[in-house]
């Protein structure tokens, strides 16, 4: 998603601008630009593409001044080229911006019948063009915002400068987050706390409807009506976080190699590893009281969602309300306040989870949010939240979250069983005992397969496309598998639950379709293996991901056999999800693909 930085500073802010930059190129982008301030004369250099050609740009031909804003844009409305990267300028008004102008069509018509003559195809250019009329109906810059600020509707974070407003940047948040950050004699603005933490931890979020003034020695926030608000300062933990490779070729394989350390960390926030106990804070929802669970979340953490809807069912004997956020915020589902709804999200941020997240709080239900980013908008909205401790994941496909996800919905399943008298003091410790042996197992499972992945996924590369199938938790899985490679390899890819096979699939298998199949040796695994032979009868070509068990009651030829150890079926979705992982970073390295930022996609999605 598009990146904001602003900086009201006491020295040159260009180079400053484009380093802030750098650190939101995790959420993806396709073009970038800066706009500086210097003696009453906006200038600015944009670029198609990475940072680079920015700082190519910048370094031909330098901008001075020492207040400047600058943007990664995520193309939404009009191609990713120069003329429609931000900043916008207009009459003497630059504007970055983050979201969708909803009514820009309308606001539009009605400036281009006014004389207006647009440039872009943007939807931002609308603000632009808007402040610049205001401004030329004789309101003053504040006012101006006022008055724009009422009359667009949408999601949108923005930054603003004016010519004639030499040392002030105006923000204004209506659904993408800002984080303001103070400095010493300077003033920071960024979609996140990660972009600022060069500069400054002490951090204040505006939440939505305010708009901000930042000058060099403060910061001024009103509310949607224009009255002086004030919003709490709190100490960014993002400074601590290094965005760094280490010696890693790209950030998705350092997280995935990350996962036993930051698996340990989610779990021991959540289980007493003395006493084999779920922690009395994985209580904070009250699941003995409730009838049943409401759960909704984006993509990748859906999956997570989905595997802790088998959880909840089998363990605390919850019924699981499910769906993409997408759907479940339009669905008008019946909800009870005797639910209580979890959403699951890495960012925090996703729209259309934080909508569904308003649409549950609207119906009375009790809300808990299983989020990475505890500074998120989600978390601040959440009655209950469950950190899940995985640190900042860079890459743009999901990997060391969606385990971490998983590790706290385990436990929070367990913890609601016990709550609930489904799970037995006895059940727990042995289940407990289970999720602790888990980082050991995954640090030994990312050892062992290492070369058998990477030979697989040379073949992989050459394919077109690719099925998975998985049954019980192994299924979600499936769609995990196929989600992942298709997002950063390109290669067309499918998950299915292994019993619809013969429903519609199977017509595809043939000699040249790899079928991924993830079967444990669990009480479905004779099954799934019914199912290979399915497979293997019309000559389909057969990767089998199981462990030592399945190897050994297996007997079919395969075009490859993953063994994994066997473990129980608690955390077999954890540990079966690194080759699947895998499997995707090693192919989209063979396709020679962004591996870190996949065309097209974002990491952190606050549009509808
Ligand atoms: O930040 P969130 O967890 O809410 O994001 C949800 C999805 O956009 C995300 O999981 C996406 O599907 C990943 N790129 C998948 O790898």
């Amino acid at each position: 998603m598009c990146g904001i930085v602003g900086i009201v500073g006491n020295s040159a802010v260009s180079q400053r601008l484009v380093e802030a930059l750098k650190r939101l190129e995790y959420r993806g982008y396709d073009s970038s630009g800066v706009a500086t301030l210097n003696e009453g004369r906006l200038d600015r250099r944009r670029a198609e593409g990475k940072l680079f050609n920015l700082e190519t740009k910048l370094a031909a031909l330098p901008l001075g001044g020492t207040i400047g804003i600058a943007h990664t844009r995520w193309a939404t409305h009009g191609a990713p080229t120069e003329i429609n990267a931000h900043p916008h300028f207009v009459g003497g008004v630059a504007v970055v911006h983050n979201g969708i102008i909803e009514n820009f069509s309308e606001i539009k018509d009605e400036l281009i019948a006014g004389g207006a003559t647009f440039v872009t195809q943007t939807d931002t250019e609308v603000v632009a063009q808007l402040l610049a009329r205001l401004r030329r109906e004789g309101l003053a810059p504040r006012a101006a915002m006022q008055a724009m600020l009422a009359r667009v509707t949408g999601a949108y974070a923005l930054a603003v400068l004016f010519d004639d407003l030499p040392d002030a940047i105006l923000a204004a948040r209506s659904g993408p987050p800002l984080a303001i950050g103070h400095g010493r004699g300077e003033m920071f603005l960024g979609s996140d706390a990660i972009a600022l933490s060069p500069f400054t931890n002490d951090i204040t979020y505006l939440i939505d409807g305010d708009w901000a003034v930042l000058s060099q020695t403060g910061v001024e926030i009103f509310d949607r009506a224009g009255n002086p608000v004030s919003r709490p300062r709190q100490v960014s933990q993002a400074a601590a976080y290094l965005v760094d490779k280490g010696n890693h070729r790209h950030f998705m394989e350092k997280e995935i190699y990350e996962q036993p350390e930051v698996i340990s960390h989610a779990l021991g926030h959540y289980v007493d590893f003395i006493e084999n106990r779920v922690r009395p804070s994985a209580a904070a929802i009250d699941f003995a009281a409730i009838s049943s669970l409401a759960m909704s979340a984006c993509g990748t953490a859906y999956l997570a969602g989905l595997i802790g809807k088998y959880w909840f069912e089998r363990y605390a004997r919850l019924p699981v309300e499910i769906d993409v956020a997408s759907e479940f915020r339009y669905r008008d589902i019946p909800l009870s306040p005797a639910s209580a709804a979890l959403f699951i999200s890495q960012s925090g941020e996703t729209a259309d989870t934080l909508a569904s997240l308003r649409y549950c709080r609207e119906a009375g239900l009790t809300i808990g949010t299983v989020v990475n980013a505890r500074e998120s908008s989600m978390a601040r909205e959440s009655d209950a939240v469950f950190p899940i401790m995985a640190g900042p994941e860079i890459g743009v496909a999901s990997t060391k979250a969606f385990t971490c996800q998983l590790a706290v919905l385990a436990a929070l399943a367990i913890g609601a069983g016990r709550a609930r008298g489904t799970v037995s003091a006895e059940e727990e410790q042995a289940l407990v005992r289970h999720l602790v042996e888990m980082p050991r197992i995954m640090a030994r499972v990312l050892n062992a397969i290492q070369p058998d992945m990477e030979s697989l996924s040379r073949e992989l590369s050459r394919c077109r496309d690719v099925l998975y199938l998985g049954r019980g938790t192994a299924y979600p899985l499936a769609l995990e598998g196929a989600l992942k490679l298709k997002e950063i390899s390109y290669i067309h890819a499918e998950g299915y639950a292994a019993g619809e096979l013969k429903h519609g699939p199977i017509a595809l298998i043939d000699e040249n379709m790899p079928v991924i199949v993830i079967a444990p040796h669990d009480r479905f695994f004779d099954k799934t293996v019914s199912n290979m032979q399915e497979v293997a009868a019309r000559g389909g070509r057969i990767v089998f991901i199981t462990d030592e068990k399945g190897a050994a009651a297996s007997k079919l030829a395969t075009m490859r056999t993953i063994v994994l150890p066997t473990v129980d079926e608690l955390i077999a979705p954890m540990i079966f999800s690194l080759p699947i992982q895998l499997i995707a970073y090693h192919t989209a390295v063979f396709m020679g693909t962004d591996v870190d930022q996949p065309r097209n996609l974002a990491k952190s999605v606050t549009v509808e």
